[in-house]
């Protein structure tokens, strides 16, 4: 009996263990371009450092947090892990978004070409122009680390620009473009100079992809 107790009880802990670290597994995923293909506006050495070493920080400490969360046994443990968990968490979804939100010039980065994103963006801000310095402005203003934002706020059905401090994920609205102003993001290229980066970014923005979310946003 008892030989029969211990045969049922090990492939239970061990799919168990299985299950649970299955779970914990998030994965930095690959670009779909070179490091060098958003040159010269965001150099090779950024999107390698950017994407192999910061983006797996966030990653890494992710699958950590989310580890600890389940062995964690009471509230007040589980309470400690939230900022890691907020943290880590929203620097792998912010990132995620951020590298699919990029596009090389060449395949099609930096154009917005007539559709439904477009007509919102001249709906909302007047025109696209208006727009990008609307968001480059705000963006700009962030204290300290942060991220800029075209969303979709679907309660009002409209466009608006938003920051969120850190790496805090934008959960107010559907997001459309996100831009990175952690010093990470620019400062080996640009130095200080917010504004150029802020500049130089919409030359590979991927608006196909903008349109997407946006129009998926607005089906929902
Ligand atoms: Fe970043």
């Amino acid at each position: 009996m008892l030989s029969l107790t211990r045969s049922f009880a090990r492939p239970t802990r061990l799919a168990s263990s299985l299950a649970r670290a299955a779970a914990f597994i998030h994965t930095v995923p690959p670009l779909d371009y070179p490091y060098d293909a958003l040159e010269p506006h965001i150099s090779a050495e950024i999107m390698t450092l950017h994407h192999t070493k910061h983006h797996q920080a966030y990653v890494t400490g992710l699958n950590a947090a989310e580890e600890a969360f389940a062995k964690a046994e009471t509230p007040k443990d589980k309470i400690k892990l939230q900022s890691a968990l907020k943290f880590n968490g929203g620097g792998h979804i912010n990132h995620t978004l951020f590298w699919k939100n990029l596009a090389p010039t060449s395949a099609g980065g930096g154009k917005l070409t007539g559709g439904p994103l477009k007509a919102a963006i001249e709906r909302d801000f007047g025109s696209v122009e208006a727009f990008k310095t609307k968001m480059n402005t705000k963006t700009a203003a962030i204290q300290g680390s942060g991220w800029g934002w075209l969303g979709y706020n679907p309660d009002t059905s409209k466009l608006e620009i938003v920051t969120t401090p850190n790496q805090d994920p934008l959960l107010s609205h559907v997001p459309i473009i996100g831009i990175d102003i952690w010093e990470h993001a620019f400062y080996l290229q640009y130095k200080n100079v917010k504004p150029e980066y802020l500049k130089a970014i919409w030359n590979v923005v991927n608006f196909q992809e903008a349109e997407k979310r946006f129009v998926e946003a607005t089906q929902n």
